[in-house]
């Protein structure tokens, strides 16, 4: 292995795709010496020469970010305690509009799963030190999510709570599972944390009701701060071994899916999402993909080469497809099309 470690080989860009990486934490990266690339620190180097970083960024985050308190964004009135906004007839008079709703239930959802969160960054960066800090404190952070929109949810009877509880469990039950080595995960979590940012945002201004709003709003800062965090440190990892990052960077646009594309209708779902304009690709593109890449100065790095330049290219390339697909669905949206195969759809399923 000591041979492969320090082995001029570049990694096989085959086996760091995330569909061929099987269970690659750190605990496998320190057995694989195939992960190892030329002339750079391996990634457990990596993530050790970053623990200085990872301490800086806490305190920084620790500064910039305030506690808040769910119950302060409850729909309950401070004076007289009445919940608002309860729905008595959600068929006849529903709190929320059809997509802002499959909007919120598929945000709750995605956070419903932290505990598997959990478990696939601790994995990642380890529990030690100032990573495992990190990776407790986000936890925690993370936990308020789901309990807020839930709570909103329940009291107002905005959705069924009986039904929400049965998907909770469903979500749960399935767990998530990620197939990716620490860099892979480093790039993949910046872009789902704002792309969470971005969708819970959105989300608010669908739902047309100040306290999911000001709830959501709330949310989607905290989603920022962390990906402030992980970009931050992601673009620390570029500077001590770029041509990884680089490859990881390609693999996790090239590859992105948000972790919630297992919830149930979920293509129904991301359609109606998408179709009022709450997350598409359009501001995947421009509101998460592209912001993060300016920022890490990724077109005009030059210590960037070899097989790092290359999967550069890649991702030069995927950009501009991804501009096409989505003006493709842009057109698609504006003459009709895209309500009529959600019509289609709903109507397959009986929904
Ligand atoms: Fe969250
Ligand atoms: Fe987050």
């Amino acid at each position: 292995m000591g041979e492969q470690l320090h082995s001029d080989r570049a990694p096989s860009a085959e086996l760091l795709r995330p569909s061929n990486l099987l269970r690659i934490g750190r605990e496998t990266v320190i057995k694989s010496g195939l992960l190892i690339p030329g002339n750079e620190p391996n990634q457990i180097e990596v993530l050790r020469e970053l623990e200085p970083v990872v301490e800086g960024e806490l305190n920084r985050h620790n500064r910039a970010r305030k506690p808040w308190v769910p119950a302060d964004y409850m729909p309950i009135d401070q004076e007289s305690g009445l919940i608002l906004h309860r729905v008595t007839d959600p068929e006849e008079t529903p709190l929320l509009s059809p997509e802002a709703q499959s909007a919120m239930i598929v945000n709750l959802l995605t956070e419903d799963n932290l505990p598997s969160y959990h478990r696939v960054i601790a994995n990642n960066f380890g529990l030690d030190g100032p990573w495992g800090t990190w990776t407790n404190q986000w936890t925690a952070e993370e936990d308020n999510h789901a309990y807020a929109i839930r709570s909103f949810l329940d009291l107002t009877r905005a959705f069924d709570p009986a039904k929400n509880e049965a998907m909770r469990m469903e979500q749960m039950k399935q767990g998530y599972m990620i197939e990716k080595d620490p860099l892979h995960t480093l790039a993949y979590v910046t872009f789902q944390e704002l792309a969470t940012r971005v969708s819970h945002r959105q989300t608010g201004i669908a739902a047309h009701n100040d306290i999911a709003d000001k709830m959501l709003q709330r949310i989607a800062l905290d989603e920022n701060f962390h990906m402030l965090f992980y970009r931050n440190l992601a673009g620390a990892a570029l500077d001590v071994a770029p041509n990884q990052m680089m490859q990881a960077i390609r693999d996790e646009v090239l590859s992105f899916q948000m972790p919630g594309a297992n919830i149930e209708n979920f293509q129904v779902r991301a359609l109606q999402i998408a179709n009022a304009g709450i997350y598409d690709l359009r501001r995947h593109l421009e509101e998460v993909v592209v912001p993060v890449l300016r920022k890490w100065k990724i077109f005009e790095r030059d210590d960037i080469t070899g097989y790092g330049a290359l999967a550069r290219d890649e991702l030069d390339a995927f950009l501009t497809k991804l501009d096409v697909d989505a003006k493709r669905f842009e057109d698609k949206r504006d003459s009709g099309q895209v309500s009529r195969a959600i019509a289609a759809l709903q109507r397959h399923r009986g929904l």
